[in-house]
């Protein structure tokens, strides 16, 4: 079985949901706290032994870029002035040269596409997918829950939580075969199904770590949900051919596509930062008195 080592991460997105925000702004940009949403997104899959990525990008997108890159003037001014404990907060945008390489996706045909342009980074490896949106906060990182799966299993899997019955159409839902309370087979995939129509109320978020294969059912174009090519579709094509499972992965998701999940993974996360927590529990008493 070959190792988990590469991740695509697509960032193409045009963030419309958080106009006027991401007007001249990557949404992956956007912090929580004090870390953009792209830094989430790679130190999960670095803690996952993940040293390899792909990023989808578009245009507008190059502060994503930079920000992964050598800042010399800032290091340099920083260095000078002796600000050793600035210089640390860098530490986790430093990455091994070579270790990201971008992909233009010119046109925005769908998340099935996106991951299409990364054919030539993905080879015959397997891979993860992370879409920086989805933030989780737990213990063990998710990416690094669905590896330990892989090693398993050797086949597909992806992460899935209950969503409420009326939300089936926001996510790609699962049809599940055999299912320990942890790890269900996927017996059938569906993107964005209508509620009365949903297999189950299991929905994929953004984390997944699939087989290289898919790349072929990709470059098919078929357009599904929403006329794009999406990668739901694609991996729906390879069920019954290689494992494929869906994990409950320990954790809790925060959708930081969504203004009022964004507000929440703020809050989420600054209450555990041990600096951070005891002001923010302070005004929140303020706001929300009990
Ligand atoms: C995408 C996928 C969908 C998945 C979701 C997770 O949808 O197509 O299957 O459930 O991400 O966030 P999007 O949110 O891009 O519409």
């Amino acid at each position: 079985m070959k190792p988990l080592r590469k991740a695509v991460l697509p960032v193409a997105g045009l963030g419309t949901r958080f106009l006027p925000a991401t007007k001249a702004t990557a949404k992956e940009m956007l912090p929580v706290v004090d870390k953009p949403l792209i830094q989430y997104a790679i130190e999960e899959a670095r803690a996952a032994g993940i040293e390899q990525f792909c990023l989808i990008t578009g245009r507008g997108k190059t502060a994503i870029v930079e920000h992964f890159d050598i800042a010399f003037e800032l290091e340099a001014v920083l260095r000078e002035r002796g600000k050793t404990e600035a210089m640390a907060l860098l530490e986790g945008t430093q990455l091994e040269p070579g270790a990201i390489v971008t992909v233009r996706q010119q046109e925005p045909l769908g998340l099935g596409h996106a991951i299409w342009c990364a054919r030539a980074f993905i080879g015959e490896d397997p891979f993860a997918i992370l879409l920086p949106d989805d933030l989780i906060l737990g213990e063990t990182p998710c990416v690094a829950q669905l590896a330990a799966v892989y090693r398993e299993t050797g086949g597909n899997v992806v992460a899935v939580q209950d969503v409420p019955r009326e939300h089936t159409n926001r996510y790609g839902i699962l049809d599940i075969g055999a299912d320990d309370g942890r790890l269900a087979e996927v017996k059938g995939l569906v993107e964005k199904p209508a509620p009365e129509v949903a297999p189950s109320t299991l929905s994929i978020i953004g984390r997944y770590v699939l087989r290289p294969e898919v790349i072929a059912h990709l470059s098919r174009f078929e357009r599904g949900a929403g006329g794009e090519v999406q990668l739901t579709d694609a991996m729906a094509k390879m069920i019954g051919k290689l494992p494929f499972h869906g994990l409950r992965f320990e954790g809790k998701r925060f959708d930081c596509g969504d203004k009022v999940g964004f507000l929440e993974a703020q809050i989420a996360f600054a209450l555990k930062r041990p600096e951070l927590a005891p002001k923010v529990r302070e005004f929140l008493r303020h706001y929300c008195p009990a």
